[in-house]
């Protein structure tokens, strides 16, 4: 054998009803490696990941670990081979402790055979510090932020000695820093001789942290390439089969009327004082780093939270919104962070899920349902921005994370919104796909509707806003024309040393 592989998956073959996910693939992973797995949305990288799970079985093909072949095995022997996983959709037991999540399955015992509580506490503490996590080991899982969780996941997938780390989209909702950090830990399990599979739709970071890199294209490997013999535009020819000319297609647009403006808005320590206009026409890029309070100011204007103070006001008319459904009756459309939490109704159709919010929009005089319509409009936006199914009637959780975003992002759009809030729009959506629903954004701002779009990819707020506002621990720092600005003054004002806003001119009351 010329070169000793920790794992050789070869010609891997996997099919579900309707879709042959897997036509064949490789996939080659030496020790202390950390190796890039890149693909568009459907492309087959999470199959590949839970056959070598143990999570599917494949219907062809071989797996060696270790230069021995293994088959027929379950997730809990896949783990006692020293493979463990960090799944794309986060699976933690919410309800229980950090340390509950680090061991589990795997919780230390004392002599008699019980649960070591304490040492489970003390360990628990040093693989939080492997991570750079501070947090109480008995805290609960879900009082934490999804980048802490993450990391929890790490520390698990370390506690448990795992020789090849299996992370499906780790960093898509984590900020530069998180992933920064994330990084470090990363090379760490690398200097121990341990090896990582890392997937990620973000090109830049395949390049800073990957020693070599397979690219899937539907169900096929088609490239084994280290970073340093391609450059990303190579990189994505791989992965799409062509060229993306433009993957910021912003253009200019007559800006109208004030649609939405916000006054002094705050909500429990949540955020304070949040002030802000938007015009028909206009985007609004919100930054900031995760914990900022991003995701709650446009949650709460939504009327998904109560407010504590401040005006709300569409087209000059204050309103109030205790909502999500005065939010809709006031023309707003919302498309949340957190898909599978809050997004998806995982066991209906794709044509459910795409007109759910707009159902009335499909009832007949006759009270019958128009299900041609459903159909058609259904069909309309797989094709527009190119969901990966085999029809119109799958269940939406049988498609890839990416996939099912675009469902979400198909909603949305049908609802026929004036105001639009975008949460993270295009997190976890591949290359080419992006482009198109960049495509898609811009075109909604010349139709005159007025979009709110967080992101903390800030090439994407660059790239997509007229103006930006930048966020700081629960207040705004500042709101930046975007023009003549570069990044590393927009994080500037998210980290809090610049600070130059001003709040609206109300009467205010000094506690
Ligand atoms: N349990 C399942 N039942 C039916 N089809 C499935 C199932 N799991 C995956 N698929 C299909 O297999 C194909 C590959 O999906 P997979 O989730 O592996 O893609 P991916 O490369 O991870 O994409 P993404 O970047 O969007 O996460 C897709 O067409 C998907 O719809
Ligand atoms: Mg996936």
């Amino acid at each position: 054998m010329s070169e000793q592989y920790l794992l050789e998956m070869n010609e891997i073959v996997k099919s579900f009803p309707g879709v042959k996910a897997l036509k064949g693939v490789t996939l080659k992973i030496r020790p202390g490696e950390i190796h890039g797995l890149v693909g568009e949305n459907g492309a087959g990288k999470s199959t590949l990941m839970k056959c070598l799970m143990g999570i599917y079985k494949p219907d062809n093909g071989t797996i060696l670990f270790n230069g021995k072949e293994i088959k027929n095995y379950s997730v809990r022997d896949a783990m006692n081979y020293g493979i463990a996983m960090i799944q794309q959709e986060l699976s933690p037991v919410y309800h229980r402790s950090i340390m509950s999540n680090i061991f589990l399955g795997n919780e230390p015992k004392t002599n008699l055979g019980f649960i070591d509580w304490n040492r489970m506490k003390v360990e628990s503490l040093e693989w939080l510090k492997k991570v750079d996590v501070e947090e109480d080991p008995t805290r609960e899982m879900h009082e934490l932020t999804i980048a802490k969780m993450r990391m929890v996941e790490v520390a698990r997938a370390l506690a448990s000695d795992a020789k090849l780390l299996i992370m499906d989209e780790p960093t898509s909702a984590l900020t530069t820093k998180e992933v920064k950090q994330l990084f470090t830990t990363m090379r760490k399990i690398k200097e121990m001789g341990n090896s990582i599979v890392f997937i990620t739709h973000r090109l830049d970071e395949i390049f800073e942290v990957c020693d070599q890199i397979t690219v899937f294209r539907d169900g096929e490997s088609v490239g084994y390439v280290k970073p340093t013999e391609i450059d990303q535009n190579g990189l994505i020819q791989l992965m799409v089969g062509r060229e993306i000319k433009n993957l910021y297609p912003k253009t200019e647009c007559t800006k109208g009327e004030v649609a939405l403006k916000v006054e002094n808005l705050s909500m429990g320590h949540s955020f304070k004082d949040v002030s802000f206009e938007v015009r028909h026409g206009e985007i609004l890029g919100v930054a900031g780093l995760v914990g900022a309070g991003r995701t709650e100011v446009i949650e709460t204007i939504f009327g998904l939270h109560k407010k504590s103070s401040g005006k709300i006001f569409i087209e000059g008319k204050e309103v109030e919104i205790n909502s999500s459904s005065d939010a809709f009756d006031n023309g707003m459309a919302l498309l949340t962070e957190e898909r599978r939490k809050d997004g998806i109704f995982p066991i209906l159709d794709i044509r459910f899920n795409t007109t759910v919010a707009n159902l009335k929009h499909y009832i007949r005089k006759s009270n019958l349902i128009n299900h041609q319509a459903i159909t058609a409009d259904t069909k309309e936006y797989i094709k527009k921005l190119d969901v990966k199914t085999p029809s119109d009637k799958q269940l939406i959780q049988f498609l890839s994370g990416g996939n099912q975003q675009k469902v979400l992002i198909s909603r949305l759009l049908l609802t026929e919104p004036k105001i639009i809030f975008l949460d993270e729009p295009t997190r976890g959506i591949d290359v080419g796909a992006k482009s198109e629903i960049h495509r898609l954004i811009n075109d909604l701002a010349h139709q005159g509707i007025s979009v709110v779009m967080v992101s903390s990819e800030l090439p994407e707020i660059m790239g997509m806003s007229d103006r930006i506002m930048v966020m700081h621990e629960g207040k705004v720092t500042g709101i930046l024309e975007n023009k003549d600005i570069n990044q590393s003054v927009i994080m500037e004002y998210a980290s809090g040393i610049r600070d130059d806003f001003v709040p609206a001119e109300t009467e205010r009351v000094n506690a």
